[in-house]
Protein backbone atom coordinates (compact mmCIF):
# COMPACT_ATOMS: atom_id res chain seq x y z
CA UNK A 1 0.00 0.00 0.00
CA UNK A 2 0.99 3.40 -0.67
CA UNK A 3 2.98 5.13 2.14
CA UNK A 4 0.54 9.05 2.94
CA UNK A 5 1.14 12.19 4.14
CA UNK A 6 0.40 15.24 5.02
CA UNK A 7 0.21 18.14 3.02
CA UNK A 8 -1.70 21.95 2.92
CA UNK A 9 -3.09 22.37 -0.84
CA UNK A 10 -5.26 24.50 -1.81
CA UNK A 11 -8.37 23.35 -4.06
CA UNK A 12 -8.90 25.97 -6.59
CA UNK A 13 -8.10 29.41 -7.13
CA UNK A 14 -9.31 31.74 -4.37
CA UNK A 15 -9.61 28.60 -2.50
CA UNK A 16 -8.90 27.66 1.28
CA UNK A 17 -5.84 26.17 2.35
CA UNK A 18 -6.68 22.62 3.43
CA UNK A 19 -4.74 20.20 5.21
CA UNK A 20 -5.56 16.55 3.19
CA UNK A 21 -3.80 12.91 3.13
CA UNK A 22 -2.14 12.23 -0.23
CA UNK A 23 -0.11 9.50 -1.49
CA UNK A 24 3.61 10.33 -1.08
CA UNK A 25 5.60 11.21 -4.52
CA UNK A 26 7.74 9.45 -6.13
CA UNK A 27 10.81 10.76 -7.75
CA UNK A 28 10.90 10.87 -11.54
CA UNK A 29 13.99 10.60 -13.48
CA UNK A 30 16.50 13.60 -12.89
CA UNK A 31 14.11 14.45 -9.61
CA UNK A 32 14.85 14.04 -5.82
CA UNK A 33 12.25 13.27 -3.03
CA UNK A 34 12.93 15.55 0.24
CA UNK A 35 11.20 14.61 3.47
CA UNK A 36 10.97 18.38 3.93
CA UNK A 37 11.30 19.56 7.68
CA UNK A 38 10.36 23.61 7.22
CA UNK A 39 8.86 25.68 4.59
CA UNK A 40 8.51 29.62 5.12
CA UNK A 41 5.40 31.54 4.22
CA UNK A 42 6.04 34.18 1.32
CA UNK A 43 3.89 36.92 0.57
CA UNK A 44 4.09 35.55 -2.78
CA UNK A 45 1.74 32.52 -2.23
CA UNK A 46 -0.70 34.30 -2.64
CA UNK A 47 -0.38 33.71 -6.16
CA UNK A 48 -0.72 30.13 -5.58
CA UNK A 49 -3.93 30.61 -2.75
CA UNK A 50 -5.72 33.45 -4.84
CA UNK A 51 -5.39 31.95 -9.06
CA UNK A 52 -2.66 34.59 -10.16
CA UNK A 53 -1.20 32.95 -12.45
CA UNK A 54 -2.11 29.79 -14.59
CA UNK A 55 -2.31 27.19 -12.20
CA UNK A 56 -3.30 23.72 -12.39
CA UNK A 57 -5.20 22.70 -9.25
CA UNK A 58 -5.67 21.04 -6.54
CA UNK A 59 -1.63 22.89 -5.77
CA UNK A 60 0.92 22.95 -2.45
CA UNK A 61 2.35 26.06 -1.91
CA UNK A 62 5.63 26.93 -0.38
CA UNK A 63 8.97 27.79 -2.01
CA UNK A 64 11.25 28.40 0.48
CA UNK A 65 11.47 24.52 1.79
CA UNK A 66 13.95 22.72 3.93
CA UNK A 67 14.64 19.34 4.60
CA UNK A 68 16.31 15.96 3.36
CA UNK A 69 17.12 14.25 0.47
CA UNK A 70 15.39 10.87 1.37
CA UNK A 71 15.17 9.09 -1.94
CA UNK A 72 16.87 10.26 -5.66
CA UNK A 73 15.54 9.32 -8.89
CA UNK A 74 17.30 7.19 -11.74
CA UNK A 75 19.83 9.52 -13.44
CA UNK A 76 20.96 11.96 -10.59
CA UNK A 77 24.38 12.04 -9.82
CA UNK A 78 24.61 15.21 -8.06
CA UNK A 79 22.72 14.80 -5.04
CA UNK A 80 22.58 11.63 -2.70
CA UNK A 81 20.45 10.38 -0.19
CA UNK A 82 20.45 12.12 3.46
CA UNK A 83 22.03 15.77 2.26
CA UNK A 84 20.03 18.98 3.73
CA UNK A 85 18.69 20.92 0.96
CA UNK A 86 16.25 23.28 -0.15
CA UNK A 87 14.33 24.58 -2.90
CA UNK A 88 13.06 28.21 -3.21
CA UNK A 89 11.16 29.81 -6.38
CA UNK A 90 13.43 28.93 -9.13
CA UNK A 91 11.86 25.33 -8.82
CA UNK A 92 14.08 24.21 -12.27
CA UNK A 93 15.15 25.78 -15.33
CA UNK A 94 14.95 23.75 -19.17
CA UNK A 95 18.46 24.10 -19.94
CA UNK A 96 17.98 24.60 -23.22
CA UNK A 97 16.58 28.10 -24.60
CA UNK A 98 18.31 31.03 -25.71
CA UNK A 99 18.39 32.04 -21.37
CA UNK A 100 19.43 28.78 -20.32
CA UNK A 101 22.47 28.19 -23.35
CA UNK A 102 24.22 31.50 -21.67
CA UNK A 103 23.74 30.76 -18.46
CA UNK A 104 21.14 32.80 -17.23
CA UNK A 105 18.82 30.29 -16.03
CA UNK A 106 16.78 33.39 -14.07
CA UNK A 107 15.15 33.88 -17.34
CA UNK A 108 14.69 30.46 -18.65
CA UNK A 109 11.28 30.81 -20.84
CA UNK A 110 10.11 27.46 -19.15
CA UNK A 111 11.10 28.20 -15.75
CA UNK A 112 9.69 26.22 -13.18
CA UNK A 113 8.33 27.50 -9.79
CA UNK A 114 8.07 25.62 -7.13
CA UNK A 115 4.52 25.14 -5.22
CA UNK A 116 3.33 27.00 -8.83
CA UNK A 117 4.31 24.98 -11.61
CA UNK A 118 4.55 21.72 -9.41
CA UNK A 119 3.72 21.00 -5.33
CA UNK A 120 5.45 22.97 -3.07
CA UNK A 121 6.69 22.98 0.78
CA UNK A 122 3.35 23.28 2.58
CA UNK A 123 3.79 19.44 3.32
CA UNK A 124 5.41 16.37 4.19
CA UNK A 125 7.34 15.41 1.19
CA UNK A 126 8.12 17.31 -1.94
CA UNK A 127 9.13 16.14 -5.25
CA UNK A 128 11.88 18.79 -7.03
CA UNK A 129 14.22 18.73 -10.10
CA UNK A 130 17.53 17.88 -8.85
CA UNK A 131 18.76 21.30 -10.89
CA UNK A 132 16.64 22.91 -8.59
CA UNK A 133 18.43 22.18 -5.24
CA UNK A 134 21.20 24.46 -3.08
CA UNK A 135 23.01 22.77 -0.11
CA UNK A 136 22.02 24.37 3.55
CA UNK A 137 25.57 25.08 5.43
CA UNK A 138 26.28 22.70 8.07
CA UNK A 139 24.92 23.68 11.31
CA UNK A 140 22.48 26.19 9.99
CA UNK A 141 18.67 24.90 10.92
CA UNK A 142 15.82 23.70 8.28
CA UNK A 143 14.08 26.55 10.10
CA UNK A 144 16.92 28.98 9.84
CA UNK A 145 17.33 27.95 6.52
CA UNK A 146 13.70 27.96 4.99
CA UNK A 147 13.13 32.24 4.67
CA UNK A 148 16.53 32.24 2.61
CA UNK A 149 15.52 30.95 0.15
CA UNK A 150 13.03 32.84 -0.77
CA UNK A 151 13.23 36.42 1.44
CA UNK A 152 16.86 36.09 1.58
CA UNK A 153 18.02 35.40 -1.81
CA UNK A 154 15.74 37.93 -3.50
CA UNK A 155 16.99 40.95 -0.95
CA UNK A 156 20.82 39.70 -0.83
CA UNK A 157 20.87 38.71 -4.53
CA UNK A 158 19.39 41.76 -5.51
CA UNK A 159 21.38 44.66 -3.35
CA UNK A 160 24.48 42.56 -4.12
CA UNK A 161 24.01 44.10 -7.96
CA UNK A 162 22.94 47.23 -7.57
CA UNK A 163 26.41 48.77 -7.51
CA UNK A 164 26.03 50.53 -4.12
CA UNK A 165 29.33 50.87 -2.15
CA UNK A 166 29.97 51.00 2.18
CA UNK A 167 28.79 54.14 3.08
CA UNK A 168 26.03 54.44 0.87
CA UNK A 169 22.66 55.79 1.82
CA UNK A 170 20.54 52.40 0.96
CA UNK A 171 16.86 52.57 2.27
CA UNK A 172 14.08 49.55 2.97
CA UNK A 173 10.60 50.07 2.06
CA UNK A 174 8.19 47.69 4.32
CA UNK A 175 9.74 45.88 7.51
CA UNK A 176 8.10 42.53 6.70
CA UNK A 177 9.85 38.87 5.81
CA UNK A 178 11.88 40.82 2.98
CA UNK A 179 12.29 43.63 4.78
CA UNK A 180 13.53 42.83 7.67
CA UNK A 181 16.42 40.28 6.06
CA UNK A 182 17.11 43.38 3.67
CA UNK A 183 18.06 45.63 6.71
CA UNK A 184 20.38 43.01 8.24
CA UNK A 185 22.26 42.41 4.55
CA UNK A 186 22.53 46.21 3.98
CA UNK A 187 23.64 47.09 7.39
CA UNK A 188 26.52 44.13 6.71
CA UNK A 189 27.40 45.24 3.60
CA UNK A 190 28.15 48.37 5.07
CA UNK A 191 25.41 51.04 3.91
CA UNK A 192 23.89 53.39 5.70
CA UNK A 193 20.73 51.84 6.15
CA UNK A 194 17.12 53.30 6.48
CA UNK A 195 14.02 51.01 7.13
CA UNK A 196 11.24 52.88 6.16
CA UNK A 197 7.80 52.00 7.68
CA UNK A 198 4.11 52.75 8.54
CA UNK A 199 4.17 53.90 12.01
CA UNK A 200 6.35 53.94 14.96
CA UNK A 201 5.50 50.33 15.66
CA UNK A 202 9.15 48.81 14.05
CA UNK A 203 11.05 51.10 15.11
CA UNK A 204 13.13 49.52 17.37
CA UNK A 205 12.56 46.38 15.78
CA UNK A 206 14.46 48.05 12.66
CA UNK A 207 17.35 49.95 14.89
CA UNK A 208 18.22 46.11 16.74
CA UNK A 209 18.13 44.58 13.25
CA UNK A 210 20.83 47.03 11.86
CA UNK A 211 19.15 50.35 10.96
CA UNK A 212 21.13 53.75 11.03
CA UNK A 213 18.02 55.54 10.28
CA UNK A 214 14.10 55.08 10.58
CA UNK A 215 11.78 56.95 8.45
CA UNK A 216 7.68 56.76 9.29
CA UNK A 217 5.58 57.21 6.06
CA UNK A 218 2.88 58.18 8.87
CA UNK A 219 5.22 60.75 9.51
CA UNK A 220 5.91 62.90 6.69
CA UNK A 221 7.25 62.37 3.01
CA UNK A 222 9.58 59.79 3.11
CA UNK A 223 11.16 61.32 -0.45
CA UNK A 224 12.10 64.30 1.50
CA UNK A 225 13.50 62.80 4.28
CA UNK A 226 15.85 60.74 2.17
CA UNK A 227 16.65 64.09 0.71
CA UNK A 228 17.59 65.74 4.04
CA UNK A 229 19.97 62.51 4.27
CA UNK A 230 21.63 62.93 1.25
CA UNK A 231 19.31 61.26 -1.48
CA UNK A 232 19.42 57.07 -1.50
CA UNK A 233 21.64 55.41 -4.15
CA UNK A 234 18.63 52.89 -3.53
CA UNK A 235 15.59 52.35 -2.54
CA UNK A 236 14.54 48.55 -1.96
CA UNK A 237 10.52 48.45 -2.27
CA UNK A 238 8.91 45.49 -0.57
CA UNK A 239 5.43 46.20 -0.98
CA UNK A 240 3.56 46.50 -3.94
CA UNK A 241 1.99 50.12 -3.32
CA UNK A 242 2.92 52.03 -6.61
CA UNK A 243 1.75 54.94 -5.75
CA UNK A 244 4.09 54.83 -3.02
CA UNK A 245 6.93 53.53 -6.01
CA UNK A 246 6.14 56.83 -7.50
CA UNK A 247 6.70 58.79 -4.37
CA UNK A 248 9.72 57.39 -2.88
CA UNK A 249 11.65 57.99 -6.63
CA UNK A 250 11.68 61.40 -5.17
CA UNK A 251 13.82 59.88 -2.57
CA UNK A 252 16.87 58.79 -5.13
CA UNK A 253 20.17 60.42 -5.02
CA UNK A 254 22.20 61.19 -8.34
CA UNK A 255 22.74 57.53 -9.88
CA UNK A 256 19.81 55.96 -7.46
CA UNK A 257 18.10 52.88 -8.21
CA UNK A 258 14.47 52.40 -7.34
CA UNK A 259 15.12 48.40 -6.95
CA UNK A 260 11.26 46.94 -6.73
CA UNK A 261 10.92 43.78 -5.31
CA UNK A 262 7.06 44.08 -4.33
CA UNK A 263 4.84 42.83 -7.73
CA UNK A 264 2.12 45.10 -8.58
CA UNK A 265 -0.16 45.59 -11.82
CA UNK A 266 -0.82 49.59 -11.16
CA UNK A 267 1.21 51.61 -13.09
CA UNK A 268 3.97 53.90 -11.26
CA UNK A 269 3.20 57.68 -12.20
CA UNK A 270 7.49 58.95 -12.60
CA UNK A 271 8.51 62.21 -14.07
CA UNK A 272 10.81 61.63 -16.60
CA UNK A 273 12.38 65.37 -16.02
CA UNK A 274 13.50 64.47 -12.47
CA UNK A 275 14.72 60.84 -13.45
CA UNK A 276 16.65 62.53 -16.59
CA UNK A 277 18.52 65.21 -14.59
CA UNK A 278 19.87 62.93 -11.49
CA UNK A 279 20.10 59.30 -13.63
CA UNK A 280 18.11 57.61 -11.72
CA UNK A 281 16.43 54.21 -12.76
CA UNK A 282 13.56 51.68 -11.93
CA UNK A 283 14.64 47.84 -11.82
CA UNK A 284 12.70 44.91 -10.76
CA UNK A 285 14.45 41.77 -9.87
CA UNK A 286 13.42 38.17 -9.12
CA UNK A 287 15.07 35.77 -6.31
CA UNK A 288 18.04 34.40 -7.91
CA UNK A 289 19.31 30.75 -9.48
CA UNK A 290 19.89 28.26 -6.53
CA UNK A 291 23.66 29.14 -6.51
CA UNK A 292 22.34 32.59 -5.23
CA UNK A 293 20.69 30.65 -2.51
CA UNK A 294 23.74 28.57 -1.38
CA UNK A 295 25.69 32.09 -1.49
CA UNK A 296 22.64 33.87 0.51
CA UNK A 297 23.01 31.04 3.34
CA UNK A 298 26.76 30.99 3.44
CA UNK A 299 26.71 35.00 3.87
CA UNK A 300 23.96 34.71 6.26
CA UNK A 301 25.70 32.33 8.16
CA UNK A 302 29.04 34.41 7.86
CA UNK A 303 27.83 37.76 8.79
CA UNK A 304 25.18 36.32 11.44
CA UNK A 305 22.34 37.42 9.39
CA UNK A 306 19.30 35.54 10.72
CA UNK A 307 15.34 35.71 10.04
CA UNK A 308 13.22 36.17 12.55
CA UNK A 309 10.24 33.74 12.79
CA UNK A 310 7.13 32.77 13.94
CA UNK A 311 6.52 28.79 14.05
CA UNK A 312 3.73 27.01 13.07
CA UNK A 313 2.94 23.04 13.02
CA UNK A 314 1.13 22.55 9.44
CA UNK A 315 -1.78 21.30 10.59
CA UNK A 316 -2.25 25.50 11.01
CA UNK A 317 -1.31 26.17 7.51
CA UNK A 318 -4.45 28.60 6.80
CA UNK A 319 -3.97 30.49 10.21
CA UNK A 320 -0.26 30.72 9.65
CA UNK A 321 -1.15 32.29 5.99
CA UNK A 322 -3.18 34.43 6.97
CA UNK A 323 -0.46 35.98 10.17
CA UNK A 324 1.55 36.45 7.55
CA UNK A 325 -1.12 38.56 5.45
CA UNK A 326 -2.52 40.26 7.58
CA UNK A 327 1.19 42.34 8.62
CA UNK A 328 0.74 40.88 12.24
CA UNK A 329 3.87 38.75 11.36
CA UNK A 330 7.35 39.46 13.64
CA UNK A 331 8.54 38.96 10.76
CA UNK A 332 8.66 35.62 8.88
CA UNK A 333 5.75 32.91 9.42
CA UNK A 334 7.92 29.20 9.02
CA UNK A 335 5.43 25.88 8.74
CA UNK A 336 7.31 22.94 10.82
CA UNK A 337 6.99 19.32 10.03
CA UNK A 338 9.14 17.28 11.63
N1 LIG B 1 10.95 39.89 -6.59
C1 LIG B 1 10.91 38.69 -6.08
O1 LIG B 1 11.58 37.77 -6.53
C2 LIG B 1 10.05 38.46 -4.86
C3 LIG B 1 10.38 37.43 -3.97
C4 LIG B 1 9.62 37.27 -2.82
C5 LIG B 1 8.54 38.10 -2.57
N2 LIG B 1 8.22 39.05 -3.47
C6 LIG B 1 7.12 39.99 -3.22
O2 LIG B 1 7.62 40.91 -2.25
C7 LIG B 1 6.55 41.42 -1.47
C8 LIG B 1 6.90 41.30 0.00
O3 LIG B 1 6.88 39.93 0.41
P1 LIG B 1 6.97 39.56 1.96
O4 LIG B 1 6.86 38.09 2.05
O5 LIG B 1 8.11 40.27 2.58
O6 LIG B 1 5.61 40.22 2.50
P2 LIG B 1 5.24 40.77 3.93
O7 LIG B 1 5.93 40.00 5.01
O8 LIG B 1 3.76 40.85 3.96
O9 LIG B 1 5.90 42.24 3.96
C9 LIG B 1 5.50 43.28 3.13
C10 LIG B 1 5.67 44.62 3.90
O10 LIG B 1 5.30 45.70 3.04
C11 LIG B 1 4.67 46.72 3.80
N3 LIG B 1 3.35 47.01 3.19
C12 LIG B 1 2.33 46.16 3.01
N4 LIG B 1 1.31 46.78 2.39
C13 LIG B 1 1.71 48.05 2.17
C14 LIG B 1 1.10 49.20 1.57
N5 LIG B 1 -0.12 49.16 1.05
N6 LIG B 1 1.81 50.34 1.52
C15 LIG B 1 3.05 50.41 2.04
N7 LIG B 1 3.67 49.36 2.64
C16 LIG B 1 3.00 48.21 2.69
C17 LIG B 1 4.55 46.20 5.22
O11 LIG B 1 5.63 46.76 5.96
P3 LIG B 1 5.44 47.91 7.09
O12 LIG B 1 4.44 47.35 8.07
O13 LIG B 1 6.81 48.04 7.64
O14 LIG B 1 4.97 49.16 6.42
C18 LIG B 1 4.75 44.71 5.08
O15 LIG B 1 5.33 44.14 6.23
C19 LIG B 1 5.30 40.65 -1.90
O16 LIG B 1 4.62 41.43 -2.86
C20 LIG B 1 5.88 39.41 -2.56
O17 LIG B 1 4.99 38.85 -3.50
C21 LIG B 1 8.96 39.25 -4.60
ZN1 LIG C 1 8.70 34.09 -1.96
Amino acid sequence: MARKMKAAQVQKADGTLEVVEREIPEPGPGQVRIAVEACGVCHSDAITKEGWMPIQYPRVPGHEVVGRIERVGTGVTAWKEGQHVGVGWHGGHCGQCVACRSGDFVTCEKQQICGISYDGGYAEYLVAPQEALARVPEGMSSEDAAPLLCAGVTTYNSLRNMGARPGDLVAVQGIGGLGHLAIQYASKFGYRTAAISRGADKKALAMELGAHEYIDTEKGKPAEALQKLGGARVIMMTASSSSLAGELIGGLGRNGTLLLLGAGSEPIPVSSLSMISKRTRIQGWPSGVPQDSQETMAFSALAGVRSRNEVFPLDRAAEAYERMMSNKARFRVVLKMR
